[in-house]
């Protein structure tokens, strides 16, 4: 696509409803009877599940919002071989600075950089040097800055959520499609070593029938948001979407590697969801003490975000998923990843993940030994150099690894645009589920049918492996 093309689809894209606007209840009950029943009744241009792009010895990134996480990304970019980060970006020149300052530190080529408006992402998308561009922005700007990329020939690979209404996962979908460009949600709890573990365990039958499943995403972090207000204009972002909109705003951790174990988009697919939210007891109390300190919060709030929410999912087989959402309460970090057969169980949280193929736990001593023999040929091929790397215990590096070993080999990825899409949109279905009174929803299938016939994740290497820990 020449660039005049480019910059008409992107400016397109951003009339078309790409708004990058926070997510009201309204808007999120009325996707329900518009952009549901469309994708509902979608059908897929191209299967992007199994597909392999074009191999690229040297995988260019172009990186998009260095802030906590972009940075974080950036440091392990920078120890994967064959990976050039050839363009950063973001709306503040400082963190652009402070990019190529890291860059330059591992002894490679500056990048090209873009800074200043908050539409400075365009030009990088336009940018003709870069293969995969990686989005680590706030969410509103996720699916504008994916749907650019692959409109510009570039895979997209986005932090979670991919999107947070379903007309932008639809366009993601649609998009990808279309353009035969990846785009992958980074979804990193995937690739942790218990979780990735029970995956294989699951594959393997060791659990019998999957049934039911728990995840989570209890982590107290208003405070460590409000400490961030000072930082920089717009830094408070993540509580603008929490005083918006009422549901589970972060459901894929808990739900990615449950989706894996269960062959979401690959042999089972959501059908329905429930979702109820508690009121809120102390959200609201908190920003009302801390509003000097976050003054671009708007006062008064609406808060409609309750501290816990609870969503009930059963899946088209059958199955249970039940996911638990709260980032105010003074708790313990909890991901539960509990994956419950016919024949055993596992359990992650409370640490230390624990197994059972009775009504008692195995020793733990037992469950370890599992859990290592179990662990996939991906995790054993990297998973010390990864502990070594660090990011969330290894896990972002295995994660960021096999992205770039994919890509450099022309493999197909582990999860496609499908996973991105229907898992994020639990963040919508969530909220409209919540605001009309805990009404089940139906949750539409991205895949266009295709699950089905998809084949399950395989965490072999796949004839990959080549790509160096550095
Ligand atoms: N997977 C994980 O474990 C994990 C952990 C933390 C955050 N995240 C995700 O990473 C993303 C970023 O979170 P964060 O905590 O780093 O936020 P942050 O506020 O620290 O960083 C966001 C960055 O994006 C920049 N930005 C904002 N609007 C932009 C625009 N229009 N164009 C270019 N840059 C823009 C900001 O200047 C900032 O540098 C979020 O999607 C979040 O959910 C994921």
């Amino acid at each position: 696509m020449n660039r005049r093309n480019f910059l008409r689809n992107s400016a397109l894209a951003v009339t078309l409803g790409v708004s990058a606007k926070s997510l009201s209840a309204e808007k999120a009950l009325e996707e329900i009877n518009s952009t549901a029943n469309k994708i509902a009744s979608r059908k897929s241009v191209f299967n992007m599940c199994g597909y392999a792009a074009q191999k690229t010895d040297t995988l260019r990134v172009g990186l998009v919002g260095i802030g906590t996480r972009g940075t974080g990304l950036l440091k392990l970019l920078l120890k994967i071989g064959g990976v050039e980060i050839a363009g950063v970006c973001d709306v503040r020149k400082e963190a652009v600075g402070a990019a190529q300052e890291l860059i330059l530190y591992a002894g490679r080529k500056r990048a090209e950089e873009f800074f200043g408006g908050k539409l400075s992402w365009e030009k990088l998308c336009a940018s003709g040097d870069i293969d995969l561009i990686i989005n680590a922005t706030p969410w509103k700007w996720h699916a504008p800055i994916c749907i650019a990329a692959m409109e510009s020939g570039k895979h997209a690979a986005v932090e979670v959520p991919a999107a947070i209404t379903l007309k932008e996962c639809l366009d993601l979908v649609d998009t990808s499609e279309r353009t035969k460009r990846h785009c992958v949600m980074l979804e990193n709890c995937c690739y942790d070593f218990f979780e990735a573990a029970t995956i294989q365990m699951a594959q393997d039958g060791l659990f019998g029938d999957l049934v039911s499943a728990e995840g989570a995403y209890i982590h107290e972090i208003v405070a460590s948001y409000v400490k961030r207000s000072d930082r920089y204009d717009g830094a408070l972002w993540r509580w603008e979407e929490q005083l918006a909109a009422n549901g589970n705003l972060y459901p894929t951790h808990g739900l990615g590697p449950i989706a894996w174990a269960f062959g979401i988009n690959r042999g089972d697919n959501f059908d329905l969801m429930t979702s109820m939210s508690s009121d809120d007891f102390s959200i609201k109390a908190y920003f009302d003490a801390n509003h000097a300190k976050c003054p671009d919060l708007k006062a008064p709030y609406k808060v409609p975000c309750g501290n816990m929410n609870v969503s009930l999912i059963r899946t088209k087989l059958g199955r249970l998923i039940t996911l638990f959402h709260d980032i105010s309460s003074p708790r313990p970090y909890d991901r539960k990843h509990i994956i419950s057969g016919t024949k055993g169980f596992a359990q992650k949280y409370p640490l230390p993940g624990r197994l059972a193929f009775s009504d008692k736990f195995l020793p733990q001593e037992q469950s370890d030994k599992f859990i290592e023999e179990h662990a996939p040929e991906l995790l054993r091929k990297i998973g010390k150099a990864a502990k070594a790397a660090g990011g969330h215990g290894g896990m972002d590096y295995i994660m960021l690894w096999r992205l770039a070993d994919c890509l450099r080999n022309g493999l197909p990825l582990d999860s496609e645009v499908y996973d991105a899409a229907a898992w994020s949109s639990l963040y919508p279905l969530s909220i409209a589920s919540v605001a009309g009174g805990s009404n089940a929803v139906a949750i539409p299938d991205f895949s266009g049918g295709n699950w089905k016939l998809n084949k399950p994740v395989d965490l072999g290497l796949r004839g990959g492996g080549s790509t160096q820990a550095l």
